[in-house]
């Protein structure tokens, strides 16, 4: 009797072992698979990989800043150059207080000020995915910025003006889907990083959220339903673009493009569509006044577009839905300010491929063919023509071919 009782109790402790080792199998996996999800959501891996490069998260990358030049670190669980030797509570003060495990401050480059939205639990999962990466060896030299800029004491000043700690906040009296779109944008999702316009210290003007902005020679537009793109699209048409990269008005280039590939492609179908109906709610403010071209210089830009655009943008501008944009109706083309439509047609485009389309159609250059007038006048047809966006000068042009000209990436 008491060997059996005995092997009875054995195998129930044994048994007992293993389920409970099994089920923290099972609680790390979904950790792991958490973190991935945030991971991308977060868009960690963009900036903290070498374009190209088959060494993820290990660093190296250059992130051009309003200020200078600062690389992405190491973020890899290699020991000596990455984070493996870290504590939870180390990464967590880099990702949501900007905090470095030195104790000094980190740059807005990195974007802690939206990351500080998720949780403690967000970054523990954020953590458990890293683990698993392969640890690189790869020292990364961070800070090239200039003097004073270089002094990481300067942040303490910025730190106070423009960071709020603090997770996301429930607003109870609005939806379930609105909650998880607000804290996907507003925090991992970091799209005011680009779209929130910035004062001349690099930090949010709060009072204009999401708005557009400037950056690296890209224009991210207004995305409240203002009177950026959002104004005219659905929910369905904003979260068909961030899903695939492309809808019935717009493709996206660039920076986005980069955003659509190595992120929000990969949200789920509901995560999508909660950003969307977010998006749809933030008002932001009706569009300016017309302002009318020279008729001369729109008559030679007609003629130009005709000739070597409207093979591919159809003469009423109207593009091909999903695959060549509508010029008539983008908002990257009607807005006040011309940069992106001179650096598309100057440079080329090629726009994002995703699972569901692996090789999205380009748009060729033009830089090489027309000179900076011919440049401007066609310019000056596709937002003055179907629109009322403001002319472009030559000047203009000149300034961003030998903007385009010094830049790098
Ligand atoms: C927009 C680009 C960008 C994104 C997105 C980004 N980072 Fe960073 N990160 C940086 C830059 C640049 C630095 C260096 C800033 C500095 O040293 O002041 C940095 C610093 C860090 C550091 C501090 C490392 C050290 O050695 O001090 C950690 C940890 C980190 N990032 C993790 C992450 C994680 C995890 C994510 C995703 C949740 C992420 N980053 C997303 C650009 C980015
Ligand atoms: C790294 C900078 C960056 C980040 C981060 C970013 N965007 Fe963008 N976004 C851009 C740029 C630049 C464009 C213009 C793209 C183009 O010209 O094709 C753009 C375009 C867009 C457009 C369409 C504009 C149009 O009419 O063609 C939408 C919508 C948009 N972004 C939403 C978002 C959302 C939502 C997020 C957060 C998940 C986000 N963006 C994050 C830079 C960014
Ligand atoms: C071979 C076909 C083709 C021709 C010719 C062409 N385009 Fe494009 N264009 C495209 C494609 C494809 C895109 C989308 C690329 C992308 O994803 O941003 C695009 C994008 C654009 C955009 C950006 C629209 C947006 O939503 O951000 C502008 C502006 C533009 N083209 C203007 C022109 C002008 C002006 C000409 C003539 C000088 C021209 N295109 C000729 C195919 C073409």
């Amino acid at each position: 009797m008491r060997s059996v009782a005995k092997l009875a109790l054995a195998t129930f402790t044994l048994a007992a072992g293993v389920s409970g080792a099994m089920s923290a199998g099972l609680q790390d996996f979904a950790a792991v698979e958490r973190g991935r999800y945030l991971t991308n959501a977060a868009d960690c891996g963009s900036c903290h990989t070498v374009p190209g490069s088959d060494r993820p998260f290990s660093g190296g990358r250059p992130i051009e800043t309003p200020f200078g030049v600062l690389v992405a670190p190491n973020i890899t669980p290699d020991r000596e150059t990455g984070i493996g030797a870290w504590t939870d509570e180390e990464l967590e003060a880099a990702l949501r207080k900007g905090v470095r495990r030195d104790g000094k401050w980190l740059y807005p480059a990195m974007p802690f000020p939206y990351f500080a939205r998720m949780t403690q639990e967000d970054v523990k999962d954020i953590r458990a995915y890293l683990s698993t990466v392969e640890p690189v060896h790869n020292p990364v030299p961070v800070n090239q910025l200039p003097f004073p800029l270089n002094q990481r004491v300067a942040m303490t000043v910025w730190d106070r003006l423009y960071f709020t700690p603090g997770e996301f906040m429930v607003q109870s009296d609005k939806s379930e889907q609105w909650n998880r779109g607000a804290y996907l944008v507003e925090g991992p999702g970091h799209c005011g990083a680009c779209h929130t316009p910035k004062t001349f210290l690099g930090g949010d003007k709060s009072d204009k959220r999401l708005q557009g902005y400037t950056l690296q020679g890209w224009v991210a537009p207004d995305i409240t339903s203002g009177q950026g793109p959002l104004a005219e699209w659905s929910a369905d048409d904003l979260a068909q673009y961030l899903k695939t990269g492309h809808n019935r008005f717009a493709a996206a280039a660039g920076l986005m493009g980069e955003v659509v590939e190595l992120s929000t492609s990969k949200l789920s179908e509901d995560d999508v569509k909660a950003m969307a109906v977010y998006l749809k709610n933030q008002s932001g403010p009706k569009p300016a006044a017309d302002s009318s071209a020279d008729s001369h210089v729109l008559a030679a830009g007609g003629a130009i577009y005709q000739d070597l655009c409207s093979s591919c943008h159809k003469s009423d501008g109207s593009g091909v839905p999903d695959l060549i944009p509508n010029l008539a109706k983008a908002a990257t083309v009607n807005m006040g300010d011309p940069t992106t439509v001179l650096r598309v047609v100057l440079q080329g485009a090629q726009s994002v491929a995703t699972d569901k389309e692996p090789t999205g159609p380009a748009m060729p250059a033009f830089g090489w063919q027309l000179n900076d007038a011919q440049v401007a006048a066609v310019a000056t047809y596709v937002r003055n023509h179907w629109g009322k966006a403001p002319p472009v000068s030559e000047d203009q042009a000149k300034k961003e071919r030998a903007q385009l000209d010094t830049r790098t990436n």
